[in-house]
């Protein structure tokens, strides 16, 4: 029996590898870097599957170079903003994703980067290790409170609730904005609020919403003019919610005291971008979902989609099930 073959673009962890090793015959990518797009769209050709990454963009050309045979693309990431979701609707070809697995362990890194740029953690180790130690100071490394703070959040989908549950536990008020307003169902301790109001009312304002051609530039320079000055902003969701350069302005100018990036736009950041040059800007490269135990369910669940697909069976965690409607 001549097995499916599989593209996998990069080395996922052994629980998702090891099932698909079983029922496929896969290619795997094994670079440190991703794929060129030269080598995606080859290595795509004649693949039955396609497990990808946040970094490969699964477009039109990919989807034609794999062909007809192509039965599945299973994204190891909740996010798909990678992959051209109607293009692989058009052929038919069901999307997966990885939702729920990886929920508690991003939002523990938004809170994580949250309290660092607060409290100016990462500024305060360098300072340590520079030989700045020299005596306790009165008024030196001076952040901002967490305790009885207004936390705005930002798309109130899995993660974003996960940040709030934690807020609360820290003693702060959670003001939320989504894109479905009010939203059907009541959080407490929570407050539904218009956009404009979170901005200005938030001491901290964290991004849980997915990329799309709404969200792409949603904190701009009229954003960040409406913020306090005293407004930490914490992106864990998608580096181009943000518009770099007012980001720039905002954080040089003390328009705002701090942010911590865990998603850039691009990403990732050139070593000479003017960002990696301020003392109030954290950034770390995209490990929201980076623990050992989220990763191992996110590749299983991306082997199970995939594998699905393959059998001609509905993916478990499928982003267009409209390609199971009958024409
Ligand atoms: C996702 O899953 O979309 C994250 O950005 C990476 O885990």
């Amino acid at each position: 029996m001549t097995l499916p073959r599989v593209f996998v673009t990069r080395r996922i962890p052994e629980e998702g590898l090891r099932l698909l090793q079983a029922q496929c015959a896969v290619d795997l990518w094994t670079e440190p870097l991703p794929p060129p797009r030269a080598a995606l769209l080859q290595r795509a050709r004649g693949a039955h599957g396609l497990l990808t990454m946040l970094t490969d963009r699964v477009d039109e050309p990919v989807l034609d170079a794999a062909g007809a045979q192509l039965r599945v693309v299973s994204n190891f990431a909740v996010g798909y903003d990678n992959i051209d979701v109607e293009a692989a609707t058009r052929r038919k070809v069901p999307v997966g994703h990885t939702p729920g697995v990886l929920t508690e362990t991003t939002a523990d890194l938004a809170f994580a980067l949250l309290l660092a740029a607060a409290r100016r953690l990462v500024e305060a180790d360098s300072f340590v290790r520079a030989g700045g130690w020299r005596t306790w100071d009165p008024t030196g490394l001076l952040g901002v409170d967490i305790h009885g703070a207004a936390l705005g959040i930002i798309g109130f989908g899995r993660i974003g609730r996960a940040v709030a549950r934690r807020a609360l536990g820290f003693g702060m008020r959670v003001l939320y904005h989504s894109r479905t307003m009010p939203h059907p169902r009541q959080f407490a301790g929570c407050t539904p609020v218009p956009l404009d109001t979170l901005l200005s009312e938030a001491d901290f304002i964290s991004l849980h919403t997915p990329l799309t051609g709404e969200t792409r530039g949603l904190i701009d320079a009229a954003a960040f003019e409406r913020m306090k000055p005293s407004a930490v902003l914490v992106n864990t969701a998608r580096g181009a919610v943000v518009d770099s350069q007012a980001l720039y302005a905002a954080l040089r100018s003390g328009r705002i005291f701090a942010a911590a990036l865990d998603v850039t736009e691009p990403e990732p950041l050139p070593a000479d971008s003017p960002l990696l040059q301020l003392d109030n800007l954290i950034v770390t490269p995209h490990i929201g979902s980076a623990s050992r135990a989220a990763r191992g369910r996110m590749a299983r669940m991306a082997a199970e989609n995939l594998l699905a697909g393959l059998r001609g069976d509905p993916l478990p965690h499928c982003v267009n099930p409209q390609v199971y409607a009958s024409a």
